[in-house]
């Protein structure tokens, strides 16, 4: 873990600025009780149980939980079908006419769908995706942009239960055809393309190109958003646009499907230590229970709040809470296509005071690019609706919560800094706006019922105080079921380190208080903008190219991404290093994996430091990126190999 932010933290600890909440917040707010987390930690079943009757079953569930180590079901017995609480039971009650989706495009365009829209366009794309020939149990693929029809596919495909697997937009062809081909979707729905910093950017290119190796696909359904289909390339027999088989279906109803509690809702590919991205699968009635209960608690949601989570579908938190959290909550959700800087740097203020949004939750790294832009954007604009922020996806330096606190959240705000992963499905480590005392950069506590835990090496408890892994000791109804295809990985890589307990790979350490701070990845995944990305997959993708002989790739601290990647290549014999080589070798990684993984520097040198069994030691290479000088260097097999790598280093840095 990071030394740099452990001294932030201590330094922080000993300044100990604190921030109660308000009299007033405390007493509108959703959880007002301190005695929840007593009682939800005795009887976390219960507490669950109680929860779960904010979800419409179609046939009750007889056992809350079967635990068998580590494979969970939850709601045993029970039927439900997500679409059916997200949708249907707010377009045939009170909140008929109630924004469930206000939309804006990066141009200026905006769509506002109530949920009695959201019902008839859920119902039209499933029966358009029935006709089509998907069935029950059908993998569906979704590679589109920030746009309404995202949010309508997904519910389509929960309506009639195909799991749905969202393929962030950024992503290349060859991840795309990975990723289709590892979960064998049958139906890819995509758009021409998508707008981004005022450009148009393709997204049918890219499923053409993967298309070409993904044996399990037959039909295409393409959204017509940038609107040129002349520049499409539609495959006769294959492809079909969105809006013809949409409009084919009429008015006709699909009605939602019963699904076990445990049917696989979706998949979601995450980075993992391997080259492999993992396909964690997330199933219906607990995932719906977990998303909806932390998203009312922890926002704070009431009826007339306009909520907007600023994630991208293509992430989890798109997924719990742009779409199936907050939906069955019954709420209004704000989604905005584009860039935060386009046509300006206060686009996000903007919709703020457009849309009169209350509800903000956002990453980190978009707080600090704020930060850095400067207060006059946000000032502006008229953010006095705003009256909770939320920040997720990466440790937030004490700095930028501060800034968010103040700047946008007018210093009366409360912040609430969310940890929680792909893998849990919902939050759990949180603060409850109306109850918690905040303290910037923490985490603070598990949510209710939720028992984490710190650790050292052998799995005992460290006392407060003290640093450690962190760990889940129970169960919770959100937690991903396995990997798909692969639950021996799963096993392993969770609950195997720490037998009965669920490792998330977070380093993490307790204050006096009990307050958790989250200290970064202890793997080798980093957390780049807020985006999972594997070491490994980036290092296969740049040994892929001919001109490389061997790569290494570490995070390094950045000032607004939160770590940046570098990357330490040894180039074939005659191959040039320079300037050209960089510019080849990131294109090719953005090629391989995606823009969002192209390394933000790379540095040529003639050897990687190595131990005796020739593993590459990245802690010295990140000791050298950040500008230390080499630590423990007595298990490498040639210590004249880090003098000499740093020389390069710092010839290539200038
Ligand atoms: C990190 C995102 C510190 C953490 C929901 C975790 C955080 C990884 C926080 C999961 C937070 C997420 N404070 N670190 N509030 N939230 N993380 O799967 O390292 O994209 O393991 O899920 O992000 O990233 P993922």
């Amino acid at each position: 873990m990071s030394t740099e932010l452990q001294g932030t933290i201590d330094a922080l600890l000993q300044e100990d600025r604190r921030y109660e909440p308000s009299a007033e917040f405390h007493a509108q707010a959703n959880v007002k009780d301190p005695a929840v987390y007593e009682r939800a930690g005795r009887d976390p079943e219960g507490f669950w149980a109680e929860q779960a009757r904010n979800i419409d079953w179609i046939t009750p569930y007889h056992t809350v939980l079967e635990w068998d180590v580590p494979w969970a079901k939850w709601f045993v017995g029970g039927q439900l079908n997500a679409t059916a609480n997200c949708v249907d039971r707010h377009a045939h009650g009170s909140r008929r006419d109630k924004p469930a989706i206000v939309w804006e495009g990066e141009p200026g365009d905006t769509k506002v769908l109530t949920y009695a829209d959201l019902y008839r366009e859920v119902n039209r794309a499933a029966s358009a995706l029935k006709r089509l020939g998907v069935q029950q149990g059908d993998r569906v693929a979704l590679y589109l942009g920030m746009v309404p029809e995202l949010a309508i596919a997904m519910l389509a495909c929960a309506r009639i239960g195909a799991p749905h697997t969202v393929i962030f937009g950024g992503f290349s062809a060859e991840s795309i055809a990975d990723r289709v081909n590892d979960c064998e979707a049958k139906l890819v729905v995509t758009a021409d393309g998508t707008y981004r910093r005022g450009s148009k950017f393709g997204l049918k290119l890219h499923v053409d190109r993967a298309l070409e190796s993904c044996p399990s696909v037959d039909k295409v359904l393409v959204v017509n958003r940038t609107h040129d289909p002349a520049e499409v390339n539609m495959v006769p027999g294959r492809d079909l646009w969105w809006h013809a088989e949409v409009d084919r279906s009429g008015s006709e109803i699909v009605p939602p499907e019963p699904l076990d509690s445990e049917h696989p809702l979706y998949i979601l590919y995450t980075s993992g230590t391997t080259g492999k991205p993992k396909g964690m699968l997330h199933t219906t009635g607990g995932y719906l229970v977990g998303t909806a209960t932390t998203h009312q608690a922890v926002f704070d949601l009431k009826d007339d709040d306009v909520y907007w989570c600023t994630a991208d579908i293509g992430w989890v938190t798109g997924h719990s809470y742009v779409v199936y959290g907050p939906l069955a909550n019954g709420a209004t959700c704000v989604m905005y296509e584009g860039t935060p800087d386009y046509p300006d740097k206060d686009r996000f203020w903007a919709l703020v005071e457009r849309h009169n949004i209350s509800i903000l939750y956002t990453a980190p790294t978009a707080i600090r690019t704020f930060m850095k832009w400067g207060a006059q954007y946000p000032a502006k604009h008229d953010l006095s609706t705003l009256r909770i922020l939320g920040t997720v996806g990466e440790p937030i330096n004490p700095e930028a919560w501060v800034w968010y606190r103040e700047v946008i959240g007018r210093d009366i705000c409360p912040v609430v800094d969310t940890w929680w992963m792909t893998e849990t499905g919902m939050i759990l480590i949180t603060p409850l706006p109306g109850l918690t005392t905040l303290k910037p950069g923490s985490a603070s506590f598990p949510f209710p019922s939720i028992e984490a835990d710190v650790v050292d090496d052998q799995g005992t408890s460290v006392p407060l105080g003290g640093g450690g892994y962190l760990v889940i000791k129970r169960p919770w109804p959100a937690m991903a079921r396995t990997i798909w295809g692969d639950p021996e990985r799963y096993r392993q890589t969770y609950w195997d380190r720490f037998p009965g307990s669920y490792f998330a790979g977070d380093g993490a350490k307790r204050d006096a208080e009990g307050y958790f701070w989250l200290l970064g990845r202890v793997d080798d995944v980093l957390n780049v903008s807020g985006h999972r990305i594997g070491t490994m997959e980036v290092e296969s993708a740049l040994v892929s190219h001919p001109s490389v002989a061997e790569a290494a790739v570490v995070g390094i601290n950045h000032e607004i991404k939160g770590q940046a990647l570098a990357a330490f290549v040894t180039l074939r014999g005659s191959s040039e290093p320079g300037d050209e080589q960089v510019d080849i070798l990131r294109n090719h990684v953005a090629e391989k994996i995606g823009p969002i993984a192209k390394p933000d520097k790379v540095f040529f040198t003639a050897e990687l430091p190595k131990t005796r069994s020739a593993k590459i030691m990245r802690r010295l290479l990140r000791d050298i990126g950040e500008g230390r000088v080499g630590g423990d260097t007595t298990t490498l097999a040639d210590p004249s190999v880090l003098a000499s790598i740093k020389e390069q280093y710092e010839e290539q840095e200038g």
